[in-house]
């Protein structure tokens, strides 16, 4: 654990100079560990995930590190990252022999700045290959050259920075037999061995992880990736891990989850969920966001129950990033962060999971402790055929977007509204923030109204803010 005045000398003495929206874009980005506010309660994902001696990773888009929301959120609440494109062989080498450095060095200084390890993906896959391989008519001399060089010149190039390399991706089929890649093609089944054992040689330090995604339960793919496993092991093949993608699909969590984890460790190997995401059907809805806030919790749960689990690394953060719209059509909302980078449901699961606290850290001005919000709903008028609401939230935290949500009795829709755009679907209405009220500052209020085309009585509604919901306030 750094203190913030270790961490500026690293930043210093190291020479890294990062752009001003990275390291300087507002209150967000200073990264924050448990040692620099001893009484602070455990209030970010990385200090909840370091007591238990795991790290809570995200993937980093590279194109969105210059946001100073994306950058301060990344650095904050992160002690691990992987690059989501700019480590895969077409963005590394492009064309043979000709390596591009600026996106993968950009996330090393990033995570050098703010004390975070690196999670190296990938070396060889299928998938992501530059025109030159991938329409390359090679033979086997020269497809192990071609990677053989790839392998020793991208982990060469970080040796001893990066301490767990994805060496081989997803090389199985559904049914565990391996994949007809060009890399089984052209060199046959030992392409995996020799990968790792050019990985080995290229960073002696690097934990080297074989990774893959539906084998999250114990199925006939993941077992065909134990049994090879298992079988480089015996034969002193040096593999020293196993990713479990873990892209997840709502309520399709697999029951055997731990179980399965627990099988792999126990061949002896480190395992990791590599790229976490939980996809649901849209639109989103309150009680699926709960749901997948307890299935977010349940895979944190699994990794710390199971010793030789080192971490958690989510596919992105916000769902504003996420793959899964352009991937899977008609599916979303499969991060921890929404579209305007505030925290979901999921972000608690997870936090809570880790021991954490919500309602931790600096209290600050505003609500009291405990709650993240209060909020005043006030029928302001109300007549025959109609009422006009007005409502107040305040916050304990600053927001840079906000989403409010509530219910209307059945049968009442809203006319017309103002400072909000909000939208009503069957009785849940959800009013966002319009561009001059995004930002609120911490202990600050929001506030809009809107009229329904009901004057029947009622109670205020719960409100919720960003999916939390808030203490009710009068006046
Ligand atoms: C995805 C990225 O998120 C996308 O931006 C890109 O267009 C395609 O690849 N398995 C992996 C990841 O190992 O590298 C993939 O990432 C998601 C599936």
């Amino acid at each position: 654990m750094f203190s913030q005045l270790r961490r500026a000398a690293v930043v210093v003495a190291t020479g890294v100079l990062l752009s001003g929206a990275a390291l300087h874009g507002g209150a967000q980005a200073a990264p924050t560990t448990t040692d620099e506010a001893p009484s602070a309660q455990l209030a970010t994902l990385r200090e909840a995930a370091s007591t238990s001696g795991k790290f809570i990773g995200t993937a980093v888009a590279d194109h969105r590190l210059s946001d100073a929301t994306y950058s301060g959120i990344a650095a904050r609440e992160f002690s691990s990252v992987t690059a989501e494109n700019v480590m895969k062989w077409e963005s590394i080498q492009p064309q043979r022999g000709s390596f591009n450095w600026a996106g993968p060095d950009r996330l090393m200084q990033f995570a050098q700045a703010n004390d975070q390890q690196v999670y190296g993906h990938t070396l060889v896959w299928h998938s992501q290959m530059p025109g030159w391989l991938a329409n390359g008519n090679f033979g086997a001399t020269e497809m192990n050259q071609i990677m053989n060089t790839h392998i020793s010149t991208v982990m060469g190039r970080y040796q001893g920075q990066i301490n767990r390399w994805d060496v081989v991706n997803e090389a199985f089929n559904e049914d565990g037999t391996l994949r007809n890649s060009k890399w089984l093609q052209v060199l046959g089944r030992d392409y995996i061995a020799n990968a790792f054992r050019a990985a080995r040689a290229a960073d002696p330090d690097a934990k080297l992880f074989i990774n893959d995604y539906n084998t999250d339960g114990i199925n006939a793919k993941s077992t065909g990736l134990y049994n090879l496993v298992r079988d480089l092991r015996a034969q002193g093949v040096p593999i020293d891990g196993v990713g479990f993608q873990s892209h997840l699909i709502l309520d399709q969590l697999p029951s055997d989850y731990q179980a399965n984890l627990q099988r792999f460790a126990d061949l002896g190997v480190e395992v990791v969920v590599t790229e976490l995401d939980i996809r649901m059907q849209m639109p989103s809805d309150a009680a699926k966001l709960e749901r997948q806030s307890q299935q977010f919790a349940r895979v944190v749960q699994a990794c710390l129950n199971v010793s030789r689990c080192s971490g958690v690394t989510v596919w992105g953060f916000s769902d504003r990033d996420s793959w899964v719209p352009g991937t899977f059509p008609g599916e979303g909302a499969a991060l921890p962060y929404d579209d305007n980078y505030q925290p979901k449901p999921a972000y608690n699961g997870i936090l809570t999971a880790f021991g954490g606290d919500p309602g931790g850290g600096d209290p600050g001005p505003g609500p009291g402790p405990g709650a993240d919000c209060t909020a005043a709903y006030q029928v302001a008028n109300r007549w025959n055929a109609g009422s006009v609401v007005d409502v107040r939230v305040t916050a304990r935290q600053a927001l840079n977007g906000w989403a409010v949500t509530f219910t209307l009795p059945a049968g009442e829709s809203v006319t017309s509204h103002w400072n909000t755009q909000l939208t009503q679907s069957g009785t849940t209405v959800t009013a966002r923030n319009v561009a001059h009220n995004a930002t609120i500052p911490a202990g600050g209020t929001l506030n809009f109204g809107f009229q329904t085309n009901s004057g029947a009585v009622y109670s205020a509604p719960v409100v919720s803010l960003n999916g939390t919901a808030c203490t009710a306030a009068t006046g």
